[in-house]
């Protein structure tokens, strides 16, 4: 039976833990959780920013508790090592934020399989094995939420983003399925849908070292800065939003976009008209 509980997820006093720490919206996440929160696990694999991130949240909310845990999400080992700590040492999780995930920007072609594996691997099969491991020690501290980290890039498909476009529908799809299954048990599921924010997202994303000059492209009417994509997700996922367009005009232009019918969409995009594409600098 998929009806509710009366459920009351709030973020403050929550244990969260947060996978791509490191950088852009994840380190914002930990930023803003850091005064309400009681704990926060910060996942990444770049132990020095993780320290440094911690001791600065350490130094202005003293009571805070912290924990850094370094992990390759692309390897299934280090996800269970990760799960095993948190298990073995009861850290009460009642907050999983799936924030890690990158992208590749180019065509499918032209792609190297070394940049796809990675991408699939974090952006879907972390996620859902984070997701799944995690699941008992969620329910057991419910009510409970999970922040599902995708992208307006999930509604369309996006030439030149192909893979990275189908990973964010697969995390979209799955947190809609997700958030019926677990309504009885007061998890909250929220799918975040940011369009373009300024983060290192579009460094990495770049091929061969190339900076993309995406934001310099996006109208900035259509971009939302890290501060506000994560006040937002915040308050969604506390008010049980199923998704999160932390924009009001692209919240708009997609919903809109939505009762078109699909060969409409697929001309749009095909002509360009459609989301834009980035420019190599
Ligand atoms: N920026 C945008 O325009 C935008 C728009 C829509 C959605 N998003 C989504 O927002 C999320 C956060 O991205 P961002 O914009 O904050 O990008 P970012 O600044 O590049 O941060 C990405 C984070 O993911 C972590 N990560 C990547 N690969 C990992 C791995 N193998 N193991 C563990 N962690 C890994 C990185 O940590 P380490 O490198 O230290 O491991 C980093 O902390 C992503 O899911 C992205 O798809 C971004």
């Amino acid at each position: 039976m998929i009806q509710g509980l009366s459920r009351k997820f709030s973020t403050m006093g929550c244990t969260a833990l947060i996978t791509g720490a490191t950088a852009g919206l994840g380190s914002e996440f930990a930023k803003q959780l850091a005064p309400v929160a009681a704990r926060l696990i910060l996942v990444g694999r770049r132990e020095e920013r993780l320290g440094e991130l911690s001791a600065s949240l350490k130094k202005s909310f003293p009571s805070l508790r912290l924990d850094t845990l370094k992990a390759d999400l692309s390897l299934s080992s280090e996800r269970l090592n990760l799960s095993s700590r948190i298990i073995r040492e009861q850290i009460p999780v009642n907050l999983l934020i799936n924030n890690a995930g990158l992208g590749d920007l180019g065509t499918f072609d032209t792609a190297e399989w070394e940049r796809i594996a990675p991408m699939l691997e974090v952006n879907v099969t972390a996620l859902t094995h984070l997701t799944h491991l995690l699941l008992p020690m969620l329910r057991a501290q419910s009510p409970s939420g999970i922040l599902n980290v995708s992208s307006v890039a999930g509604f369309y498909p996006l030439p030149e983003m192909a893979v990275y476009a189908a990973t964010k529908a697969y995390v979209t799809s799955f947190s809609e399925a997700l958030r019926m299954e677990l309504a009885p048990e007061g998890i909250n599921v929220t799918a975040l849908c940011p369009g373009p924010v300024p983060t290192e997202f579009f460094d990495v994303a770049g091929r061969n070292g190339e900076t993309i000059r995406a934001m310099e492209r996006t109208h900035p009417s259509l971009a939302s800065t890290p501060e506000l994509v994560v006040r937002q997700a915040l308050i969604g996922l506390e008010r049980d939003k199923p998704g999160v367009i932390p924009n009001p005009l692209l919240a708009l232009l997609v919903r809109g976009s939505r009762l078109l019918p699909f060969p409409v969409i697929r001309e749009a995009i095909r002509l360009g008209v459609g989301p834009k594409r980035p420019q190599k600098v």
